[in-house]
């Protein structure tokens, strides 16, 4: 069931990406200085997921399924989303949720583990106005619940620079990714909804004290997380958006500006490249991530697909 759903959303979100390639609107009529009429659009699919900025608009037809916009920005920039109006009836329970970050089957993204829930879920119900919330990574989910035929909501969305992004959701295709830690003690992911190749193309993770010198390049280290070193990449992949629950196929760490390390295939729901910084060095890993498409690949990591 679980695996259904998760496939469900994978399947809407790729679906909608190739439907819909490069509609950016805003972005051109910000370049003239026009003010370009925004994206506006009426959400009739439970499971709907929007890249797009833009409004979007929600009438119950009395249904009292649990839906949800699966909110996705560029890997730096966050979510701004304002609640132009609620409209929906507590005592039918009736209820609306913003959620930093995604959740699905219980699963959320960032994870619990690197990203503690505490604040992450605000929930409301009744008539309101203009409530603005702000996502802390490029994912975000509205979450709803309206019983009552013809209650509703209608949300702005805004896509805003962030400057140090931490955790990243990624549902392009393929593209270059570079995690950094900025010296805080903190975990970051990369997650991708779909199976996808991984290769390292920089890291420096761990190396205390030490100006980044090529000199000073240890090479890549494998199985760092086993020697008890506390900083180190985690490539792995798993079947639920939680990244703390992935199979790890590697544990990395060292100074490499150039290494050369085998492309890892990671035949998974999910593929996800996690940093986990102690707080003593400033670390950063580069990686190319791309959709994995061509069975003829031999994966070097398989999920076990629940039945
Ligand atoms: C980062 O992850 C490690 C290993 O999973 C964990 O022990 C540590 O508490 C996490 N750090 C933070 C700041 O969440």
């Amino acid at each position: 069931m679980k695996v259904v759903l998760l496939l469900a959303v994978l399947c809407v979100v790729q679906c909608t990406t190739l439907a819909s390639p490069l509609s950016t609107p805003l972005f051109l009529g910000d370049q003239l200085g026009f003010r370009a009429k925004r994206n506006s659009r009426v959400i009739e699919e439970c499971m709907l997921v929007g890249l797009d900025e833009g409004t979007y608009f929600y009438k119950s037809r009395g249904t009292g399924d649990v839906c949800g916009v699966f909110l996705a920005s560029q890997p730096d920039q966050v979510v701004h989303v304002t609640f132009d109006f609620v409209d929906v009836d507590c005592e039918a329970e009736g209820l609306v949720s913003f959620v930093d970050g995604w959740e699905l089957n219980g699963a959320v993204f960032p994870s619990e583990e690197d990203f503690p829930l505490e604040g992450r879920f605000h929930e409301f119900c009744g008539k309101l106005k203009k409530k603005v919330f702000i996502s802390s990574q490029n994912a975000a989910v509205i979450q709803y619940r309206v019983p009552k035929r013809g209650d509703g909501f209608k949300i702005t969305v805004k896509f805003v620079k962030n400057p140090k992004p931490c955790n990243i959701l990624v549902d392009d295709v393929s593209g270059v990714y570079t995690l950094r830690n900025h010296g805080k003690r903190v975990n970051c992911s990369i997650t991708t909804i779909f199976p996808a190749s991984v290769s390292l193309l920089q890291l420096s993770v761990g190396a205390v004290g030490r100006v980044p010198n090529r000199a000073f390049e240890t090479g890549v280290l494998y199985r760092c997380e086993k020697r008890g070193v506390s900083d180190y990449v985690q490539i792995g992949g798993g079947m639920t958006l939680d990244s703390s629950q992935i199979t790890v196929e590697d544990s990395l760490c060292g100074l490499d500006s150039n290494p050369r390390v085998r492309t890892s295939h990671i035949l998974c729901g999910m593929t996800t490249v996690r940093l986990v910084s102690s707080g003593l060095s400033h670390n950063s890993a580069t990686v190319a991530i791309q959709q994995l498409s061509d069975l003829d690949i031999t994966p070097t990591l398989m999920c076990d697909v629940p039945l």
